[in-house]
């Protein structure tokens, strides 16, 4: 058989998609543009007005997109977010994990509740988003592919974010076994690792430890930067053409992996 063409390859139309935290920031950017490759996109996200926003862009662009409201560490609204994305697109093929949070605090301050949030939603989360839609995928026969947010922090630890760097490493190893496991249905399970990228949420984040710390937003952004080697901050986008390789046929050997997207920060 030929190969395909590279329009071929990238092209998701027909495909049902889940993004999770897909309302804002880097979920926002994956759900453009697995929309833009023709995917239809289910967007679940506690924040169901921003949800709603970013699915009539996709619409105002010619996409399919559709919002709900779920939160990832509760079953029965991930549940009801992957039966929402089969009533609208009529099948699902691709889910994206990509809701999660960074609260940044020295380790002696974090509390059972802040440890329990974080694993929570960044991992437990991505486990029942993942069961739930390869329950279905396993179902349909027709394969599927997972991609799991981690960050650098799973890589190397970032000082005063202990239970989220805990997460992140349990997300690359959440990724290796479910590839292991769901690969005899034709499920690719992979990760991506970004390093600093420009979201609301990084935003807030820098801003607290500007605040804790009373140095300027400004200087904590340069010195960030300066160990950056392409030195710049990674845009939403960065990590959405990967998510969107990863989504497509042009990764269909790779599973079990992690890709990171950091302009070079952990080579520094
Ligand atoms: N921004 C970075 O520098 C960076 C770096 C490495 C990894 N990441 C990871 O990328 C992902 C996205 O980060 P971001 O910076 O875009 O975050 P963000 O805070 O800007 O946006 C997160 C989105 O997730 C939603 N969300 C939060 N909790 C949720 C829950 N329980 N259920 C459903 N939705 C929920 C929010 O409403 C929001 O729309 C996260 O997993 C994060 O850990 C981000």
């Amino acid at each position: 058989m030929a190969n395909p063409s590279l329009s071929q390859l990238f092209d998701l139309s027909e495909q049902g998609a889940l993004v999770t935290g897909g309302a804002l920031g880097i979920g926002q950017a994956i759900a453009f543009r697995l929309a833009e490759a023709g995917a239809g996109v289910l967007i679940a996200d506690i924040d169901l007005a921003a949800a709603q926003e970013t699915a009539s862009q996709i619409e105002a662009r010619g996409g399919r997109a559709r919002a709900v409201r779920a939160d990832v560490c509760r079953a029965e609204q991930v549940d009801e977010a992957v039966h929402a994305a089969l009533a609208a697109f009529g099948r699902l093929d691709i889910v994206v994990n990509n809701a999660g949070i960074f609260p940044l605090q020295p380790v002696l301050d974090v509390t059972e509740e802040t440890w329990d949030r974080v694993l929570d939603i960044n991992l437990k989360g991505a486990f029942l988003v993942a069961k739930a839609a390869a329950q279905q995928m396993v179902q349909a026969g027709r394969g599927g592919r997972i991609i799991n947010l981690a960050s650098v922090d799973a890589l190397h630890p970032n000082g005063m974010a202990t239970p989220y760097n805990a997460s992140k490493g349990g997300t690359l190893m959440l990724t290796k076994g479910l590839a292991v496991e769901l690969a005899p249905h034709a499920i690719r399970v992979n990760a991506v690792a970004p390093g600093g990228i420009t979201t609301p949420g990084s935003d807030a984040a820098r801003a607290h430890v500007s605040g804790a710390l009373r140095v300027p937003d400004a200087a904590i952004l340069q010195g960030w930067i300066q160990r950056v080697p392409l030195r710049r901050m990674g845009e939403p986008d960065d990590v959405a053409k990967v998510v969107l390789f990863l989504a497509s046929r042009a990764a269909d050997f790779i599973t079990g992996e992690c890709i990171v997207v950091d302009g070079g920060y952990l080579l520094s």
